[in-house]
């Protein structure tokens, strides 16, 4: 009922309008949690009646996050839709910023998780999926770069952080439905790093974490699980 959906914390999902976000806050509300969905536009007929959306910046958490005591965070701004033209005067601290801001504002050891970006993934040669030019285009590593520090700030607080890296073919087999996600611990095979993933599995996947109590802070990759598993990630 939602009476009893409003009296439990909500989980906000900061970018919840979005095309990770939306798959997270429907996971989240057939799963019965009270979701706060926030972005800086909200359509004017949301798609789930029960799920509360908030119009808001991150930028300015403090009046997002007036009146909320959140249960959990779930990370999935993107500063911009389509890569900009340039990245002149882009803010890699982005990420990094507003993990210090939801640190400040949360209670210590609220669960966040954070979805980061395939760029940032170790790979088992020693190098970073953004080293290979081939893989990610040069010109976007600001972007990757603010992922990492926003990574790393959340490594390094008080918060109970994961660190979500969708593998690089992120909804290029979306079908509307998901499989078990595959959580790889770091350096993965570039295999791994270049596979499909379904935004309702990386959904799955984010929701997961969050049932998870006491994890500590960990990252990780995910894909999905419908495709032959290689040998490491069968450990
Ligand atoms: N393969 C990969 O590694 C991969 C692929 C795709 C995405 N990702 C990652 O997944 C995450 C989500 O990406 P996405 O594809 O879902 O992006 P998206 O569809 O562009 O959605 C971005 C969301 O962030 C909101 N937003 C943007 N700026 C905001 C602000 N200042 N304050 C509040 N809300 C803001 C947008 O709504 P408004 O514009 O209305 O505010 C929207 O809800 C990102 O971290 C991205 O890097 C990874």
């Amino acid at each position: 009922m939602a009476e009893n959906r409003e009296q439990l914390a909500p989980v906000l999902v900061l970018g919840g309008s979005g095309r990770v976000g939306r798959a997270v806050v429907d996971e989240l509300a057939a799963r019965g949690e009270h979701v706060v969905s926030l972005s800086r536009r909200v359509s004017a007929s949301p798609h789930i009646a029960t799920v509360e959306h908030r119009r808001g910046d991150v930028s300015d958490l403090e009046e997002v996050l007036s009146g909320l005591r959140p249960s959990a965070v779930v990370i999935a701004v993107t500063p911009f839709t389509a890569p900009p033209e340039s990245f002149d005067g882009f803010d890699t601290d982005f990420y990094a910023r507003m993990m210090t801001r939801i640190e400040e504002l949360v209670f210590p050891g609220t669960r966040v998780i954070d979805v980061a970006v395939t760029a940032i993934a170790h790979l088992d040669d020693g190098s970073i999926v953004a080293d290979h030019d081939e893989l990610f285009p040069r010109r976007l590593r600001p972007f990757s770069d603010a992922h990492a520090r926003g990574a790393d700030r959340l490594d390094s607080s008080t918060l109970n952080g994961t660190v979500l890296i969708p593998a690089a073919g992120l909804g290029l087999t979306n079908t509307g439905s998901g499989s078990t996600p595959v959580l790889l611990d770091e350096p993965v095979p570039l295999e791994d790093a270049i596979a499909a993933v379904t935004h309702v599995t990386l959904a799955t996947a984010v929701v997961d974490q969050l049932t998870l109590t006491n994890s500590g802070n960990q990252r990780w990759l995910v894909r999905d699980a419908a495709v032959p598993l290689t040998r490491s990630s069968q450990r």
